[in-house]
């Protein structure tokens, strides 16, 4: 039984109409009457234009969850917001099947960002490397001047690194400064410090610095999480075997790769923009995290267990916040931060990368097995029934009939209305 007195996991959870989902997830979050109007509301125009420079109005995107996720043995229902058909759908049967062995399991490292601050012109750079390592005390505590707060929940700049690079305008010192951003994403916090330091390092090395921006390579900022996927739910050891195949191809070739990780950040990005939180910067880091080795290759890797099960991992650089930014303007990210119940950057960090995990368990078995399109088409055939008319119980009918004649069109579909 899962830490919470609450299951995630519900069958035909698609099949419910809107009002009976939106009735389970308020009961499964506690949430209120007033919580619940948030999910039919639009961001108001004021607050979309103190978000964001000439704004003209708002641009909504479909708001689902995934059901049936337990991580580190509590239950979750995971919302994501996306454009994109079949990947609400595609999560959660991963989770159901993930399930089965005691679902997700992860380890985080602290919330370290890097600062970089670049010095140029600098004639003895060995000699002011040195400088600065040796005045790291003081650059710390300049860092630490800026931001009280974090200091005070245990955060703040806790170590300086200092490089030296190759270039065409000949070497540079890059300085990287490490900060603890707790619980924020942590960008303003380290752009700050970071600002507030060149004049140090300029003075101290007779340099000049020009750069001085958080790196999104947040390569000291690592969750990983993993999942044992039976194999009988799967279809056997064969298919098991099947899906390493495919696998493989995803380890080995950048051109794969590429695809296998978008498929993980179909989920992440949903549950990130649900969030509030900032998926470009997610989605830089996982792609620069992805080519660390000089290769780009895929961000999860999977293996066989004794008995024949699947055995999924994933491991991704993760600067998420639950404090500052826009997760704490748009009520939809408040609302979908109370349906997670995290408490923690830490805590949301676990999800996203289970999720991605989920994301793309599902994406590789669906193209082991029966392919990517028979999801799609089962959405795509409900679109073409709304587009024929069909209105209520008549579009499953409608479309499950297209379905299972193996033609999605228009035409078709009226006839079959008609009939
Ligand atoms: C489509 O959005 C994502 C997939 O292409 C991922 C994959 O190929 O693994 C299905």
């Amino acid at each position: 039984m899962s830490k919470n007195e609450k299951s995630s996991m519900i069958s035909g959870f698609y099949k419910l109409p809107v009002k009976k989902r939106v009735e389970f997830v308020k009961n499964f979050a506690d949430l209120s009457n007033e919580d619940e109007k948030v999910f039919s509301s639009c961001l108001n125009i004021e607050t979309a234009d103190r978000m964001i420079e000439n704004v003209l109005g708002t641009f909504e995107l479909p708001l689902g969850v995934a059901v049936n996720f337990v991580i580190n043995g509590k239950d979750y229902i995971i919302p994501m917001a996306t454009e994109e058909s079949s990947v609400v759908a595609a999560a959660s049967n991963a989770a159901k099947i993930a399930r089965i062995k005691g679902g997700f399991k992860t380890e985080c490292s602290k919330p370290l960002m890097i600062g970089q601050l670049q010095l140029l012109d600098v004639k003895d750079v060995a000699g002011a490397a040195q400088k600065i390592i040796g005045h790291k005390k003081q650059l710390l505590d300049l860092a630490n001047a800026q931001d009280k707060v974090l200091v005070d929940f245990g955060g703040g700049a806790k170590d300086l690194e200092v490089r030296i690079l190759d270039s065409p305008l000949g070497k540079m010192i890059v300085t990287h400064l490490i900060v603890d951003v707790r619980d924020a994403m942590g960008a303003n916090a380290v752009n700050t410090m970071c600002e507030a330091l060149a004049p140090m390092i300029e003075e101290l090395t007779g340099g000049r610095i020009r750069l001085k921006i958080l790196s999104n390579l947040a390569d000291k900022r690592i969750v990983k999480a993993c999942a044992v996927f039976d194999k009988e739910k799967m279809g056997g050891e064969s298919v098991v075997d099947a899906f390493l195949e495919s696998y493989t191809l995803a380890a080995v070739d950048p051109y794969r790769a590429a695809t296998h990780n978008k498929g993980i950040m179909n989920g992440i990005d949903a549950v990130i923009i649900a969030t509030g939180n900032d998926s470009r910067a997610i989605e830089s880091g996982a792609h620069a995290y992805a080519a660390r080795t000089g290769q780009y290759t895929s961000l999860t890797h999977y293996y066989k267990d004794k008995n024949g099960d699947l055995v999924g991992e994933i491991e991704i650089p993760m600067a998420v916040g639950i404090v500052g930014g826009a997760g704490n303007i748009h009520p939809k990210a408040i609302l979908c931060k109370k349906i997670l119940g995290i408490k923690t950057a830490k805590e949301l960090s676990e999800i996203v990368a289970s999720l991605g995990l989920a994301q793309n368990f599902a994406a590789v078995f669906a193209l082991s097995t029966v392919g990517i399109q028979k999801g799609h088409m089962s959405l795509h055939a409900k679109n073409i029934a709304v587009m024929a008319g069909a209105k209520g119980e008549e579009i499953e009918k409608v479309a499950e009939q297209l379905i299972k004649e193996g033609e999605i069109k228009l035409d078709r579909a009226k006839e079959i209305l008609k009939k």
